[in-house]
């Protein structure tokens, strides 16, 4: 009779395969050329292990309730042992795995790793972008703080504004018609359960299928002059695709071991990044503002830094044409992003040698850049503004535009009357898009709002010229008269 081995690793091999795990998982080859930017999709899902490990701390002290919710996050920043810390980590982690999944993205696109055979890898990681942003954007409530409140109350009015369903999708994203118990509940539930084990399930796929098909070999090694002689006798794509594999083989059998030295790269920047977070969470924690106050309407809403972008955008599709920028233009940007595999198919695979794509990339990158930069600079003041400024050309029609059509409820100086409440006070807090949202159509701004809405009676500029003007009208004297 066969003695059998009672070692461990012979008892996990016949229960679980363990050799050919750790063989197809940790003992493969990564191609040649594969360096630090590979590192990124790494990083990302080690910052979504620490937002897990974090996440969990604090739901042990969190309650979801209006009425709890405040008190028991600034309980845990005040009286949980180490609780600002893991607040910290798990708030600067939450802007982390955003940037990083960014990164991971353009690089995959600038190397052109999304193509064949990894299109649905590319397909994957859409979908973990979308979780990811649907994290922050649901996290962001959970403090029930007055910004939590108000940042929230205006995306989810965005939602709103979808033609046709709108309304229905306002109400399925708040639980009701207004922002409250339930729609803190509906976010919490998302945000620990549904979204969390859709990121792993999805994130297990896309793992799976990066082993599977091994790293990409970067395009300056990949795209050479023999592959283009390879590739004029193969002309057919079923067999350019095995012409593919085995090319690729090549380069991996050329490469490096992924353990323990393609890991040890991974985990040195995973480090760094954890250093980062730590360093951030310990010098500037987890901002808490006042209690939510859904009375204070003066408050002015600003989302998170990485969708500052999208909220700018809105500003040029004022009133009716909110949704082109709230829907259609980023339904567009995803569309072209779940698109790119099959519409970019050709096998070259440097930037320099794709037109198109890096045109469309580039003009992207600016635009992006431009409305954050912008929706950065337009940061409402702090304080009033200063009083008797001298008006711009702008402001003095928008001042015959007032006469015209405000003073009869607002007064000459905007004082205010019996019909209407002085707007001094009004605009030293709303900025002119607000105003000007609220010029052509009050009740989409304020469900209960009295004024009557001038979109049929102004034209877009005449509305826009009377925002600038109404806007310089804060302080007590007020610029009227200047
Ligand atoms: C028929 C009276 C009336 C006229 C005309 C009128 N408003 Fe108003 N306005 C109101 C009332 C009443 C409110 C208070 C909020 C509400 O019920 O809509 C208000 C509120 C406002 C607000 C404040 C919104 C806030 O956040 O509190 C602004 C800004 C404003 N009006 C601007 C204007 C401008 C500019 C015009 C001229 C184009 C104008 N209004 C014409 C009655 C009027």
């Amino acid at each position: 009779m066969v003695k059998r081995s009672l070692s461990l690793g012979q008892w996990l091999e016949d229960r679980a395969g363990a050799s050919t795990l750790a063989r197809v998982v940790l003992f493969r080859n990564v191609p040649l050329g594969v360096g630090v930017l590979y590192t990124l999709g790494f990083a990302a899902a080690f910052v979504f292990m620490v937002q897990l490990l974090t996440g969990v701390v604090l739901a042990l002290y969190y309650a979801p309730t209006p009425d709890h919710a405040y008190d028991s996050v600034a309980y845990i920043g005040e009286r949980v042992a180490f609780g600002s810390i893991v607040r910290g980590l798990h708030h600067w982690g939450s802007s982390a795995m955003v940037v990083l999944v960014v990164a991971h993205l353009v690089v995959v696109f600038t190397l052109a790793a999304y193509k064949r055979p990894r299109e649905v890898t590319w397909l994957l990681g859409i979908g973990l972008l979308v979780i990811t942003l649907a994290f922050s954007f649901t996290g962001y409530l959970l403090p029930w703080d007055e910004k939590a409140y108000w940042a929230t109350n205006v995306g989810t009015n965005m939602v709103g504004t979808v033609p046709f369903i709108g309304d229905f999708l306002l109400r399925v994203a708040r639980g009701g018609t207004e922002l409250g118990a339930s729609t803190l509940t509906r976010f919490y539930a998302l945000h620990t359960l549904i979204l969390p084990g859709a990121l792993f399930l999805i994130l297990a796929g896309h793992v799976a299928l990066v082993i599977w098909h091994g790293v990409s070999v970067p395009p300056s090694l990949w795209n050479t002059e023999r592959e283009a002689a390879e590739r004029l006798r193969e002309a057919e794509s079923a067999r350019g695709y095995q012409v593919e594999s085995a090319r690729y083989a090549v380069f991996k059998r050329a490469g490096r071991p992924f353990w323990p030295d393609v890991i040890a790269e991974d985990l040195a920047v995973a480090v760094v990044v954890f250093v980062a977070l730590l360093i951030l969470a310990l010098a500037l924690g987890a901002p808490l503002e006042a209690p939510a106050d859904p009375t204070n309407t003066s408050y002015i809403p600003r989302p998170e830094w990485y969708f500052l972008f999208l909220f700018q955008l809105l500003r040029y599709f004022p009133g009716q044409l909110e949704w082109i920028g709230v829907a259609l233009l980023p339904g567009i940007a995803f569309l072209a992003l779940v698109l790119l595999p099959f519409l970019d198919r050709s096998t070259e695979r440097r930037l320099s040698r794709r037109p198109i794509a890096s045109t469309i990339s580039v003009l992207l990158a600016t635009g992006v850049g431009f409305l954050t930069t912008s929706a950065l600079l337009s940061t409402p003041p702090a304080v009033v503004e200063e009083r008797n400024t001298r008006l711009t050309a702008v402001q003095i029609v928008g001042r015959t535009h007032y006469r015209q059509f405000c003073v009869s409820c607002h007064g000459t100086s905007g004082e205010g009357s019996s019909d209407g409440p002085p707007l001094i006070d009004v605009a030293a807090v709303r900025d002119t898009a607000f105003m000007h949202s609220y010029i052509e159509e009050p009740q989409r701004m304020a469900r209960s709002a009295l004024m009557p809405g001038f979109i049929g009676q102004m034209s877009h500029q005449e509305v826009e010229e009377t925002a600038q003007y109404v806007k310089t009208l804060s302080g007590a004297s007020g610029a009227a008269r200047s």
